[in-house]
């Protein structure tokens, strides 16, 4: 039966992957197949996978179970991303009816791919060369929001966290090269776009292969492209963090006042095993470049606790280190051992009732201190992107430069701000999550001309 040239995609994990979907999304379109909102029109199931925590594997085969059942009306599937590169052949083992695993440094062969699909091969693998230094070609993502668009620059991680299955998901670190960074963000605006999210798995591990710019000059190289209005990049590792980031932070004024810098733990002993390759002096030294910035810089945190041997000790300094870098945001997990990292063969010592008990403790004050911290934006003029209308509470939905969300209304017989146009929001009241204000009387809402339609939706969890 000829496969119909419909497909339906579901998405999870990061950033990256969802800006993969977003080029698989371009890819498959140029094929000539049409993207399906309904999986059960579509002639094509693409699952793109994520494997960071919580027994990711298990998750993929019990939705692989479910789409089992639509078998029969001719639909194909393919599992990519991060299990699938994990897993492998062991898909078609356990899944005998998915037809393609691929994993994300191979889906610039899916032309090549489809093609065997349609000509009716089963177990179509894409899962050997992650190792090279080609990074996947970028003419055809299809972007699934006409205001923010993200820019891969480097993929892949070479730095084997001891708990994290990134560099076996995603191969090595490979980066593209300023020249065809500063195109695409340059074609971008020209599109119409604003706001520009550079990504990596260590975005700031970027090195620019042709020599010419270090990672703060290609940020500041995006923020001054006219139309530009924001910057982010993300995530960045605190190995790599270099002052001249917080500088071009301070220069560019493009560049969002946002850091995130995951610490995972406050304990250097801690750190240490996980294999971070910095202590907690080190971390506490880059905090002080922010902190001494001229613009006010919100920092974020990705947290891990639990991990094997962690002592209350440990997990003490952690909590000690949230009141020492008040973070704007921290997210926390428990940890969760990985297949293939060397964290799994540590003997896995902090029972679930404590790591759970640890991870309230850590949200708990965090709350606190965000509370407190975002005390600092009443009375304050904020400019936010609008993203979307609470129609329910009469309310906007923004974004500060800070990547805090705004809700705010505007004054009565005013026009409504359309959808990624910017305004100056007066912020009236804070909460620990969000700040709520009113748009400045009067303001007239900044809109780029965009020349694309919204695309349709990728699902994150
Ligand atoms: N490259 C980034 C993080 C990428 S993974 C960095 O090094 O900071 C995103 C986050 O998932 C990590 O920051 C970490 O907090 C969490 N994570 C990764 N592996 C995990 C595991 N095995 N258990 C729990 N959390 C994990
Ligand atoms: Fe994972 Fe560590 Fe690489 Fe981050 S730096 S992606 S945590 S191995
Ligand atoms: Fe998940 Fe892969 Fe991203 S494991 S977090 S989708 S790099």
């Amino acid at each position: 039966m000829p496969v119909s040239k419909t497909f339906y995609i579901e998405t999870f994990g990061c950033q990256m992957n969802a800006h993969d979907s977003e080029k698989v999304i371009g890819t498959l379109e140029h094929e000539g197949y049409t993207q399906v909102s309904d999986e059960t029109e579509a002639g094509l199931i693409l699952y793109n996978t994520c494997s960071i925590r919580d027994k990711a594997e298990q998750k993929v085969f019990h939705r692989l179970n479910e789409y089992k059942r639509m078998q029969g009306e001719g639909k194909k599937f393919a599992v990519i991303g991060c299990v699938a590169q994990q897993e492998g052949e062991r898909i078609f083992e356990r899944a005998p009816y998915v037809s393609i695993v691929a994993g994300s440094a191979s889906y610039r062969n899916l032309p090549s791919m489809l093609s065997r699909l349609e000509a009716g091969e089963s177990r179509i693998t894409g899962l050997d060369d992650r190792q090279t230094d080609e990074t996947f070609d970028t003419e055809f993502t299809a972007r699934s929001n006409p205001h923010r668009g993200y820019i891969t620059i480097i993929e892949g991680c070479d730095k084997f966290c001891a708990y994290c299955v990134v560099p076996y998901t995603r191969g090595k670190e490979r980066s593209r090269t300023s020249a065809s960074v500063l195109v695409e963000a340059r074609r971008m605006a020209d599109q119409g776009f604003t706001d520009i999210q550079l990504l990596g798995q260590n975005v700031n591990s970027w090195r620019d292969p042709s020599g010419k710019l270090s990672f703060a000059e290609l940020l500041s190289a995006v923020g001054n492209i006219t139309g530009i209005k924001r910057v982010r990049f993300t995530t960045s590792h605190p190995r790599d963090f270099t002052r001249d980031i917080v500088e071009a932070i301070d220069a560019t004024p493009a560049l969002c006042d946002h850091i995130h810098l995951p610490v995972q733990s406050g304990s250097s002993a801690v750190l240490a095993a996980m294999s971070r390759e910095y202590t907690r002096d080190w971390y506490l030294e880059r905090m002080s470049w922010i902190h001494g910035a001229k613009r006010d810089i919100s920092i974020t945190s990705d947290m891990i606790v639990g991990f094997p041997g962690e002592t209350d000790a440990d997990f003490e300094e952690t909590i000690t280190l949230l009141g020492a870098v008040r973070y704007d945001a921290v997210f926390a997990f428990k940890f969760s051992p990985r297949p293939n990292t060397p964290a799994v063969t540590m003997i896995d010592s902090i029972p679930e009732e404590l790591k759970t008990e640890r991870l309230r403790i850590l949200n708990d004050r965090q709350r606190e201190i965000q509370r407190e911290h975002y005390a600092r934006h009443l009375g304050q003029q904020v400019e936010v992107m609008v993203e979307s209308y609470n129609s329910a509470r009469g309310q906007v939905v923004g974004r500060s430069s800070q990547n805090k969300t705004v809700n705010f209304t505007i004054t009565p017989g005013e026009i409504q701000p359309p959808i990624g146009s910017y305004l100056p929001v007066h912020i009236t009241r804070t909460m620990p999550n969000c700040l709520v204000g009113e748009a400045v009387e009067g303001a007239v809402p900044f809109l780029a001309t965009a020349s694309m339609q919204p695309q349709p939706f990728v699902v994150l969890n």
